[in-house]
């Protein structure tokens, strides 16, 4: 059986209410810079999906959703490493389209950069990043973020997307992990 996350969560950070709140912020704020255009969301799998979902009932301009996954190299579990490599590309093209990045959290940076300069070469009309949390004290490479849900301290954090060894993303809100109580599946 999995660890019952109430063994070994510290706090809750985010609230259910404070996260939708700011989702319908956020929401409002994408409609009025895009009034007029077309977006194309790209959900980074898989801690991207439960705000990408809320995010989008949020947007009222014309939309469209790709999914793409990228994983790090190496296995390094709660570390980032430097290099990624896709393992789900889009099914559509990007050229000429408006396309907002949407991502549950960005920590070193990897990710977002690689994923960026790839979607770069392929034309896209724009190109922006939605991140529900900014992990900023952690960057190693810079990020342009055009829309952040909340900056969070370096804490190591799960729930509404992020995992706790792929369980608990479920979760309505975001807490944070007591990491001496928290008995990990991988030994
Ligand atoms: C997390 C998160 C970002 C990335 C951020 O994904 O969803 O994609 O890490 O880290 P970085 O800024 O240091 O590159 P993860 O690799 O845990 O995969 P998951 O979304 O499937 O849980």
């Amino acid at each position: 059986m999995v660890q019952d996350y109430q063994e070994y969560i510290e706090k809750v950070l985010l609230t259910e209410e404070q996260i939708q709140a700011r989702v319908r912020e956020l929401g409002a704020e994408i409609s009025r810079d895009y009034a007029g255009s077309e977006l194309l969301i790209i959900c980074i799998l898989r801690g991207g999906v439960m705000f990408t979902t809320d995010l989008v009932r949020q947007i009222d301009v014309p939309l469209a959703i790709e999914f793409m996954a990228v994983s790090s190299y190496g296995t390094g579990a709660r570390q980032s490493e430097g290099e990624v490599r896709i393992t789900l590309d889009l099914n559509t093209t990007v050229a000429s389209k408006h396309i907002l990045i949407v991502e549950d959290i960005i920590d070193s940076g990897h990710t977002l950069s690689s994923v960026i300069e790839m979607l770069k070469t392929r034309d896209p009309a724009s190109l922006y990043v939605c991140t529900l949390l900014d992990k900023f004290e952690r960057r190693e490479v810079e990020v342009p973020i055009r829309y952040c849900g909340f900056k969070i301290r370096n804490e190591f954090v799960f729930g509404y997307g992020l995992d706790m060894d792929e369980f608990y993303r479920n979760l309505p809100f975001i807490g944070t992990v007591n990491l001496e109580k928290y008995e990990t599946p991988l030994g």
